[in-house]
């Protein structure tokens, strides 16, 4: 990051503030909440109990500017080629326009919407004549956190007709068998949801499903009409056996990790309908323009990810909390994990030089109010410096008495957590002494719906694509996951062959062990 210009003086800036409370820095200013803040319809970022002054804030945008990135957000959104490494677009934006549908793109939402209503209508039916109860998605990664995701925040909202939906992802099998136990196969459809269709974690399972399918039904053309495939890849689903009728496409221009606006968030449109889905894609097309259109200052994601460069980069924390208050954003943590940190988790500048500066912080989080009682010990009094997103809603669950009771108990909670790590509290007791001057931003959005979920994912994917911009790496591949395959691959092998002498004396030992206790 030194070749930039901006950079010196920022760290001039930062060394200067690194020993400033942050209590001092809303003493000395009574503007700063006024300040520190920006907001779009629908959402508000809070970002006053940031180590920042309006110096950092100039000097931040300034960086962006002398990397372009407003350039660099034009190239995004008009689809040029931005993952050189694999030679290929990171067009996710496009599926999200719904005024500018791209054909391919209208086609498969008309395809989903068929499948919706068939499903909704009691209409899809299996081989034995009953309607399709049960849908359970095999994906992994991509093809599983999204829609997991906003599948469980969304329950509430589910279409009257909507199947029970299920995920299994682990290739350790047990969930797909805990599942079987208690389904029905004529009333089950699986969906195989794999951008390559060669991930093994989606093939051994659907081919365990396959197994299952078998056991009840002797036809495999009428076997076959309990699973729709989603993929990149129309010849491997074929290959596998996906009848033509119940294939799904997306293109290799939607990188895994963004795929959930795709095809791949089928399950997302069987529990909400065509129109809850579209509603989705809409709130994140609005975080697209708001992107696009709006002056850095005051544009949300890029602030997200100038702030998140200035804690990494110039004041050394490294770590990211993600700190969601409603319990319908169980599994927010788990897919922002593998969107930040398979994104920026890179030590490869774009020109193929390794970074000498830090790039993804450790990002881990939970729903706020269990968290306060697991890990926010570590983020009160621990020796590691960590920078939390808090995000509320601001309506709660409903007018009636209780509702209202716990809906204030929570924003209570919220801010009574983003104040404590800010103020701290003196007191001579080391034990009950806490430092304060934690930094955390609060995004404050409307509701826990589709349409503002599907600002939020977009807001942290544009918090992404920013600070890729000023690591200069390529968020859009994932080099990194292969090499464990490809040892699996061959450990598989020499577990089949019962021989492990190649290998080193680690897995040797352990291999022994398990060979030796099931014998
Ligand atoms: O191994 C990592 C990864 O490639 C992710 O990027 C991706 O989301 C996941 O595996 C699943 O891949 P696929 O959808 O091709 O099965």
């Amino acid at each position: 990051m030194k070749q930039f210009a901006t950079y010196a003086p920022l760290n001039t800036l930062a060394e200067r503030l690194k020993p400033i409370h942050l209590n001092q820095l809303f003493a000395d200013n009574p503007q700063r909440f006024a300040q520190f803040h920006c907001q779009m319809p629908g959402a508000m970022l809070d970002f006053s109990k940031q180590k920042i002054t309006a110096e950092v804030l100039d000097g931040l945008v300034a960086m962006a500017e002398e990397a372009q990135l407003k350039t660099w957000i034009d190239r995004l959104l008009s689809g040029d080629e931005l993952n050189h490494t694999e030679g290929r677009k990171a067009w996710h934006t496009a599926l999200r326009d719904l005024s500018h549908p791209l054909p391919e793109v209208q086609e498969q939402w008309q395809k989903m919407a068929f499948i919706v209503d068939e499903m909704h209508q009691r209409q899809l039916r299996g081989f034995s004549g009953k309607p399709i109860t049960d849908v359970i998605n095999i994906g992994v990664g991509g093809s599983d956190l999204g829609p997991l995701m906003i599948t469980h925040a969304l329950e509430m909202q589910k279409h009257p007709d909507s199947p029970d939906i299920h995920f299994v992802s682990t290739l350790d099998g047990r969930q797909l068998q805990s599942l079987l136990a208690k389904l029905n196969q004529e009333t089950t459809l699986f969906i195989v949801a794999s951008k390559s269709f060669t991930t093994i974690d989606t093939l051994s399972l659907a081919e365990t499903a396959k197994s299952w399918m078998k056991q009840k039904c002797a036809s495999p053309q009428s076997r076959m009409r309990h699973f729709i495939g989603i993929s990149a890849s129309p010849d491997k689903m074929k290959e596998w056996g996906i009848l033509p009728q119940m294939q799904l496409a997306f293109w290799d221009w939607v990188g895994g990790r963004f795929s959930l606006w795709s095809s791949i968030g089928l399950t997302i449109a069987l529990q909400l309908g065509m129109e809850g889905f579209k509603q989705m894609l809409a709130g994140a097309h609005a975080a697209d323009v708001h992107f696009k259109n709006t002056p850095l200052h005051e544009n949300i994601p890029a602030l997200m990810g100038l702030i998140g460069i200035w804690n990494t980069n110039f004041l050394n924390l490294a770590g990211q909390a993600i700190l969601p208050y409603d319990s319908r954003l169980k599994h927010f943590a788990g897919y922002l994990e593998q969107l930040e940190m398979e994104s920026n988790g890179k030590h490869t500048r774009r020109n193929g030089d390794f970074v000498d500066y830090r790039t993804c912080p450790i990002l881990w989080g939970e729903v706020g109010p269990n968290a306060q009682h697991a890990f926010y010990q570590l983020l009160h009094q621990g020796t590691e410096r960590v920078m939390s997103d808090f995000i509320l809603f601001k309506e709660g669950q409903g007018q009636d008495e209780r509702a209202l009771y716990h809906q204030n108990l929570n924003i209570a909670n919220c801010l009574a957590q983003s104040r404590a790590m800010m103020v701290g509290q003196q007191s001579d007791d080391a034990h009950k002494h806490y430092p304060g001057d934690q930094v955390s931003s609060t995004l404050l959005m409307t509701r826990v719906d589709a349409y503002h979920l599907g600002m939020l994912v977009a807001f942290y994917e544009h918090k992404v694509f920013t600070q890729s911009v000023i690591w200069e790496i390529n968020p859009f591949d994932q080099w990194g996951v292969e090499l464990g395959k490809k040892i699996a691959l061959s450990i598989l092998e020499s577990i089949d062959r019962h021989d492990a002498a190649h290998l080193d004396q680690s897995t040797q030992g352990i291999l022994q062990q398990i060979w030796e206790h099931n014998r």
